[in-house]
């Protein structure tokens, strides 16, 4: 064994970047063949044509306004109070939960689980979520001295899997008192699935029956990474978590990376809400302190932003629109996609919206290998390769099915 001076719990931590490794092949290939004849398509951020970062212009301008020696100074611990407000008016729009609500500023939606995670469960407990996964849930569980267990994704249909979901619910219940529950939804990363408003209803009330027994505590948190690029009418789901039971927490994790395309800033909301106050209070009261206990306060200046945004109808609105049309735009690019999976008979999880395109396969490294041949650049997953349609032009996804469709055939899984 290697010399170590680590503590025992943090020997041995390491993981390759595949995502990383992956990019870098791309732009070595690059250099061979020009950056014109490669798809790369393992950037997890929305590029234009030229594979440039495709940022907000209202967004930009706005953070251009900011004073820089207000900007420059802390936050409160816990985020400031008007960018709380925000955070919770933009999440919910009209769709606000009948409920005691408050929030604290993280950075970016990664806080919010790193705390519920740690605030929420026993050292040594397991938490859940789907067999599709963002794979930083596993490293926050083994940092934290946690476990993750998943459920089947998706019935054969192709809905979401509540049956699997409550069952595994249900199992945990028996072990451990509060069982947290993670569901990434809308636009689900890397799968793009979005749960229906009659499956999160079906949820809610297979959650609530298992309150009603009096031995457990549910936590449910909602990662909605990815909400402002679902369609319109993606919301409504907020509604059902009014007036749900005192032992029945829902945390929901606003961020501003994706929909405000403002990845760096990290800056983020978790919030909370309760049909209890004590509840909610100390919601707030432990996961401030946990900021204090770990990152101190968040980014100021991300938070000035929103607030400035939200503040101005007229500018929101300009938001609003600017990201409506690359969403409009990334719809294209995915169907683009599908049609042609479709065609050749190509297998892809269920897709809603969002920003990347699971293909299941048994052999994501050798097939990805392959494709690098042709100059396909995909990141592989444990089970599948995740196409990162947010980073390639509609152009160059065209032809991609029918080659990952050729590479799969050829070594089979
Ligand atoms: C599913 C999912 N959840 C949460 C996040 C957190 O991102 P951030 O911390 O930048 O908000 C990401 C980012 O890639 C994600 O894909």
């Amino acid at each position: 064994m290697s010399k170590s001076l680590a503590a025992s719990h943090s020997q041995g931590k390491h993981e390759p970047d595949n995502i990383f490794g992956v990019n870098a092949a791309a732009n070595e290939k690059a250099k061979i063949v020009g950056k014109e004849n490669i798809v790369n398509a393992s950037i997890g951020a929305f590029l234009d044509p030229q594979g440039e970062l495709i940022t907000l212009p209202t967004v930009e301008k706005t953070m251009y306004s900011l004073d820089f020696k207000d900007a420059a100074n802390y936050a409160p611990i816990a985020g400031l109070p008007d960018f709380i407000k925000a955070a919770i008016d933009v999440t919910f729009g009209e769709h606000k939960p009948d409920a005691y609500i408050n929030g604290v500023a993280t950075p970016g939606g990664s806080g919010g689980i790193h705390h519920a995670i740690w605030n929420y469960t026993e050292v040594g407990d397991t938490f859940l979520t789907s067999d599709w996964f963002w794979s930083p849930y596993q490293t926050m569980a083994k940092e934290m001295g946690r476990k993750i267990d998943t459920f089947t994704s998706f019935s054969e249909k192709g809905n979401f899997n509540v049956r699997a979901c409550l069952g595994k619910v249900a199992e945990l219940a028996k072990v451990q008192k509060n069982v947290l529950l993670i569901i990434n939804s809308p636009a689900h990363n890397p799968t793009g699935f979005s749960l229906t408003d009659e499956e999160w209803e079906q949820v809610i009330a297979g959650l609530k029956e298992l309150i009603e027994k009096g031995q457990n505590n549910i936590i449910l948190f909602v990662d909605i990474a990815y909400l402002d690029f679902a369609p319109p009418g993606s919301r409504k789901f907020f509604k059902l978590f009014s007036q749900l039971p005192a032992s029945f927490l829902v945390i929901v994790a606003f961020s501003m990376s994706k929909g405000y395309t403002m990845y760096g800033y990290r800056t983020g909301c978790m919030i909370g809400i309760s049909s209890d106050k004590d509840i909610i209070d100390e919601f707030f009261n432990i996961n401030q302190y946990s900021n204090r206990g770990t990152w101190s306060n968040g980014t100021r200046s991300g938070m000035q932003c929103l607030v400035k945004l939200w503040k101005n109808p007229e500018l929101m609105d300009q938001v609003n629109k600017e990201r409506e049309e690359f969403r409009l735009s990334l719809e294209n690019r995915a169907r683009t996609f599908l049609d042609e999976a479709k065609e050749v008979g190509l297998e892809v999880c269920p897709y809603h919206s969002g920003f990347f395109i699971t293909v299941p396969t048994s052999k994501p490294d050798e097939i990805g290998l392959k494709l690098q041949d042709d100059n396909i650049f995909i990141v592989p997953l444990g089970r599948g390769l995740r196409i990162a349609v947010c980073a390639i032009p509609a152009e160059k996804l065209s032809g991609m099915a029918t080659k990952i469709k050729e590479a799969k055939d050829l070594l089979g899984g």
